[in-house]
């Protein structure tokens, strides 16, 4: 496979997911620890305290990537290490940390993609009312103006903000993340919120850091009705609503959908939309970053409370968390973006699957399904391309397994096998294919 000059070809980590070091120098408490240290609300009690250990073992595991040849590392900035109280007082050890993350990679010729919220708000903040709480853009971007300051012209590309979806929906109505809410008229704020903070984040980006590129992360998922039926239709028109159009549209049109509007109206105020707040979330960003896991064929189905849509059990290979993503599956949602959204540059800044893998005898972790969901994706990635989609990047999901959420240890998503009992690094079959793909590409 071969792919155009400087199409990045990288992994991706999230702070929570592998730091560990959850007390030291300095840092704060995030919503994820909170979460994660109630009983019941991760599988097996499993929380980020060690997880990875790679606050500790940044070197080495900057060693890793430069290894698999990655020419892209895309990690995120912990703002309960920066600001530990979520307002005031910096932590300069915080921002250490991230600066000789960020001048490691350079050292290795990777090039660093930072995202600035994946997920661990600080908890004095969530004390405060979070994402609800308008307030909480302000504290944002005073975060974002900090770390900007400290490191935004040594990192080319900024994520704004991962997953308004999941960091909204999922931890504010459906409660499976943190801060682990049931409650739509909070979910909807909090999207809202989140929508606005990524807004001005791009402004910041600019301001601060000339000529260095800021855009938002979509996770997108396909949807396709089950029948031609009416209700079937409209079942997957609201899911689709509900996942992707409301940040989409947002983003890209400037508007929320109308038919969502209406929706969520009839069963809340929908009160906290200001004059000029969706100029502010679709300011001109650089790229529109993409993560993609899922496809989903669904029936209508009253009985599903936030969109009608139930999600018919996929019978082909699915993966560890039973998800079904077949390649396809991105290509049709690489073209749809592409076609109904005249967007900016895409990057696929997470695609990946958990598998059930394991160290054999040999001591060998034989992912191959995982090198089979990689080379399909990746074939799907070259057709888009070649149909005129504007994609400028592959970041796999992950470089090492770690702390999967609400999933805890359970699913494994790494190019590297991480033995958690001992920190030992091992990468699986896919790591090495990965590795070959990439050198690949310079002959
Ligand atoms: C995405 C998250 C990422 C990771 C993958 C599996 O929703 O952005 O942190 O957990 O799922």
């Amino acid at each position: 496979m071969r792919f155009p000059t400087g199409f990045l070809l990288g992994a991706a980590t999230a702070a929570y997911q592998i730091e560990g070091a959850a007390e030291e120098d300095g840092r704060g408490t995030s919503i994820w620890d909170t979460f994660s240290r109630t009983p019941g609300k991760v599988l097996h009690g499993d929380t980020g305290d060690i997880a990875c250990d790679n606050y500790h073992r940044l070197d080495a595991d900057l060693d890793l990537a430069a290894g698999l040849g990655l020419n892209s590392y895309r990690f995120s900035v912990a703002w309960p290490r920066i600001v530990p109280e979520g307002t005031g007082n910096i932590n300069q050890k915080g921002l250490d940390f991230y600066k000789r993350l960020v001048e490691g990679l350079h050292a290795r010729d990777i090039t660093p993609m930072a995202t600035l919220y994946h997920w661990d708000l600080p908890q004095p903040l969530q004390d405060g009312g979070g994402w609800a709480c308008r307030d909480t853009v302000e504290r944002f971007c005073e975060f974002t103006q900090t770390v900007l300051e400290a490191l935004g012209d040594a990192v080319p590309m900024w994520v704004t903000v991962n997953e308004p979806f999941c960091a909204g929906m999922v931890g504010h109505l459906e409660g499976r993340h943190a801060p682990g809410l049931r409650d739509l008229r909070s979910a909807l704020a909090a999207t809202h919120h989140l929508l606005l903070a990524h807004g001005h984040a791009v402004s910041i980006v600019h301001a601060r850091a000339p000529g260095r590129q800021a855009g938002i992360t979509l996770n997108l998922s396909d949807i396709t009705p089950a029948s031609p039926a009416e209700a079937d239709q409209a079942a997957a028109r609201l899911l689709d609503g509900y996942e992707n159009r409301w940040y989409l549209d947002a983003v890209l049109r400037g508007s929320y959908p109308a038919d969502m509007l209406d929706w969520y109206g009839q069963q809340v105020p929908v009160d906290f939309i200001r004059d000029r707040d969706l100029d502010v979330i679709a300011t001109a960003s650089d790229f529109l970053g993409v993560n993609y896991y899922e496809t989903k064929v669904v029936a209508a189905d009253p009985r599903e409370p936030y969109h009608h849509a139930r999600v018919i059990p996929a019978t082909g290979r699915l993966t560890a968390g039973g998800l079904d993503a077949r390649p396809a599956a991105l290509g049709r949602i690489l073209r749809r973006v592409h076609g109904e959204y005249a967007p900016p540059p895409l990057y696929i800044t997470e695609s990946g699957a958990a598998f059930h893998d394991y160290v054999d005898p040999e001591g060998c972790v034989k992912d191959l399904e995982r090198v089979t969901y990689l080379n399909d994706h990746l074939g799907e990635v070259l057709r888009a391309i070649q149909d005129g989609v504007d994609l400028r990047g592959y970041i796999a999901w992950s470089l090492l397994d770690n702390f999967e959420w609400a999933d805890g240890y359970s699913r494994r998503f790494g190019l590297v096998y991480v033995e958690y009992g001992t920190q030992t690094r091992i990468p699986k079959a896919s790591a090495h294919w990965y590795q070959q793909l990439i050198a690949a590409q310079q002959g």
